[in-house]
Formats: C-alpha cells, structure tokens, sequence
C-alpha cells in the first residue's frame, strides 16, 4: 500500500484527529518531505486537509468520490476496481472473468454507467455523482448454490447495509427491486458465466445499482423511480456494507433466518398483485415467500407459486 493511502486510513480511523508530520514520518519510516508529497497528492484527489504547524495534519471534510483505497479501509484484502465511468460494472465483470482468474468476492464498483442493464433486456439508468452501482463476483460458491437464494441474499443485504449507514428502511419487491415508498430506488441483476466445456456454472456476478440522490429520471421510468433521497451517503462505506452483509449471508444461505429477513422486508406479501401465467395476465394476492424463496399467490379458485417473473401491485 502506498503512504499516501496508509495515511488516508489513518484519517478514516479517527477523522477528528490532527496527525503530526513527526509521529508519521516515524510510523512509516519515512522522511518529513515523503509525508508533505503524500498529504499533497491527497489534496489533489479532492482531499481537504490543512496543515497546523507544530500540531500537524487535520482533515477538514470528508469527500463524496469513489475511492478504492476507502472501500478497502472497511473490507482489507478485498480486491476493490473503482471507476468513474464505465459502460456496465457488470460487463467488465465478465470480460475481467475471461481474462484471468478472479479471486472470489472482488467488487467492481462505478461512479457512473453509460450503458447500464436492467433485467430483461432493459437498461438501468446510471448517472454520475449520485448512486452507486458495483458488482460483486462471486466463484466457487456459484457452483453448488442456488442462484434465485444467492439473489434474494443480495436484495436483504443491500437492505442491510442502507438501513446501517442511514435512516432510509427499504422493502423488497419480489424477486429483488427495492421500494422506498411507491418508488423503486435499486435494482438487482443476478447473472452466470458458464464453461461451456464443462457444462456448468463458473462464477456470478450480482449487479447492484441504487440511487442515492438522483432527482430526475428520464421519462419512461419517472412514474416508477426514485431515490433514497438522502444528502449526504458515503458511498465508499455503503459499498463495503453492502459487501459484508452479502457475503455473511452467501455463507447461510440455506438458513430459516435468510428467508425471515427477506419476508419481514415484503412489499408485495398481502397485496393485489398481477402477473403472467402461460401468455396470460392473472390477478392473486401474494400470501407468502416460501423457503425456496417462490412467491405463493392466492387466485381465485388455485394456489400458484411462482419461481420467477415480473409482477405488478394492482392495489397498494
Ligand atoms: C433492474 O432493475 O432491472 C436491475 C438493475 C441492475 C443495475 C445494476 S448497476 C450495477 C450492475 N451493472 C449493470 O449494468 N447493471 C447492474
């Protein structure tokens, strides 16, 4: 790691601290003019950071942007890609996978999308500065799990990690759309790379885009979206926590408690909801989230599960 990032987590640790040039030309081994270039490149990254002779550094506010070194300072050791433009944080998730091998678990997360993707072909608004979309690849797990599980893991820990770092509670719009309200302010893309040879699932990679502070919205989608409307987020932190809270449940997968959480977190259980049955509309009320993670809709004369597929709320 270089100084300029070990001195960044020696800020994060404690942010109202003042760290003396001396004591970090000591810690480090370093000399005083090392410690001056590093506090200098931290300010060109947008850093602001004053200097108080005889005390020392001191940082004065936080920025908002992206930054690597700041996700890693929650989750050591994690292979952490940050960008600030991408086309798709998952597409460079599957072109890194073809390239070489990937530890498990390395997140790829992106200040903006130009060419975004949603489920079915759609595409998943991503403008600069205020959400945040990351994937998350995960391997030797994908072999031997179930991916509709590994997908309603995704959706009650991004549940998690917003409900930790703000005030904002979310609900889960089965399969995995979050809702604030009437409006949905995260998606969830859940996709498989396979070995064609082998015959089977390699890795996946679970897209997550969420909009923090976004206020417009294109026009098709106006009536739907909105954002956790939210000032101030750190995204850096939101990402890790969205990171930890997936991976503790990757581990549990199987576990009564995971499905409790995504139920307790339902939109649709209780409503009126419609969906499409073999190239027909039909109308139910969602009655529960079975183990399997199925929705289980009550019709009017049958009892339906479904594994998949889009619904709407005909009653709010
Ligand atoms: C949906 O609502 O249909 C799913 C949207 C998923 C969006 C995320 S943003 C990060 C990742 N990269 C993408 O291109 N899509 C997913």
């Amino acid at each position: 790691m270089k100084l300029k990032q070990k001195i960044l987590m020696d800020f994060l640790a404690n942010p109202s601290q003042t760290l003396s040039g001396q004591q970090l030309c000591e810690k480090y081994a370093v000399s005083r003019t090392a410690v001056w270039k590093a506090i200098q490149s931290l300010k060109q990254d947008g850093y602001e950071i004053e200097a108080t002779p005889h005390a020392g550094y001191h940082f004065i506010k936080d920025i908002d942007a992206l930054d690597a070194a700041r996700i890693q300072y929650y989750i050591p050791d994690v292979p952490v890609i940050v960008f600030d433009s991408i086309d798709s944080t998952n597409n460079y998730a599957k072109r890194l996978l073809m390239e070489k091998e990937v530890q498990e678990g390395t997140m790829i997360v992106a200040n903006q999308q130009t060419a975004g993707r949603g489920r079915q072909g759609h595409s998943f608004y991503s403008p600069a500065d205020t959400g945040l979309y990351l994937s998350i690849i995960l391997r030797p797990y994908a072999l031997t799990q179930n991916v509709l599980k590994i997908t309603l893991a995704a959706a009650v820990a991004t549940c998690e990690a917003i409900e930790e770092i703000s005030s904002v509670s979310c609900q889960i719009k089965w399969v995995n759309d979050l809702f604030v309200g009437h409006q949905k302010v995260c998606g969830i893309l859940t996709e498989a790379t396979a070995n064609f040879e082998m015959q089977q699932i390699e890795s996946i990679i679970v897209g997550i885009g969420i909009n923090c502070k976004t206020m417009t919205f294109p026009e098709e989608i106006t009536h739907i979206a909105g954002s956790l409307n939210v000032d101030t987020i750190d995204r850096n932190h939101l990402s890790a926590l969205i990171w930890q809270h997936l991976m503790k449940w990757i581990q549990h997968l199987n576990d009564k408690k995971l499905m409790d959480a995504y139920r307790s977190r339902s939109l649709l259980i209780g409503k009126t909801i419609t969906y499409t049955w073999q190239n027909e509309t039909r109308t139910g009320i969602a009655i529960d989230i079975n183990e399997d993670g199925q929705l289980v809709v009550q019709t009017k004369d049958q009892i339906q599960i479904l594994h998949s597929g889009e619904v709407s709320i005909q009653k709010w």
